[in-house]
């Protein structure tokens, strides 16, 4: 991350707590297990419309998506990369992203 500090760009390093990290909080019930979870984090594995709708409105800090860009690569069975419907498929996605992003934070997606 860098930061503006006396005129200059300055580099720093991001802070981890390294207390438990509670992910219920941030979902509405019945909320998914975690597929992995450390105190630095969860992971789910699935359906990105299955699961986004689970967490709460605007308690999310920072979306990062890398999606399927539509050109027919093989991400095996649960993908389809040639979807007729990739716009509105996106928009979806994009939208629930939005929904679960704190005001003024920020969705960086590869596209
Ligand atoms: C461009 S690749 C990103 C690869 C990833 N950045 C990596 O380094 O492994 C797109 C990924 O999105 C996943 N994907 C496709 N549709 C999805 C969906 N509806 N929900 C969640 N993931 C999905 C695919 O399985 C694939 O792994």
């Amino acid at each position: 991350m860098a930061v503006h500090a006396n005129g200059r760009l300055r580099q720093t390093t991001l802070k981890l707590a390294r207390s438990s990290f509670d992910y219920r909080p941030l979902l509405r019930n019945p909320a998914p297990a975690a597929y992995h979870a450390t105190e630095l984090g969860a992971l789910f594995e699935g359906d990105c419309l299955d699961l986004l709708p689970s967490v709460q409105d605007e308690v999310i800090d920072t979306v990062f998506a890398d999606p399927p860009f539509n050109l027919g690569k093989e991400y095996g069975d649960r993908t389809n990369d040639l979807r007729p419907d990739y716009l509105e498929w996106c928009s979806r996605w994009l939208a629930e992203c939005a929904r679960i992003l704190r005001i003024d934070r920020e969705i960086t997606s590869v596209l």
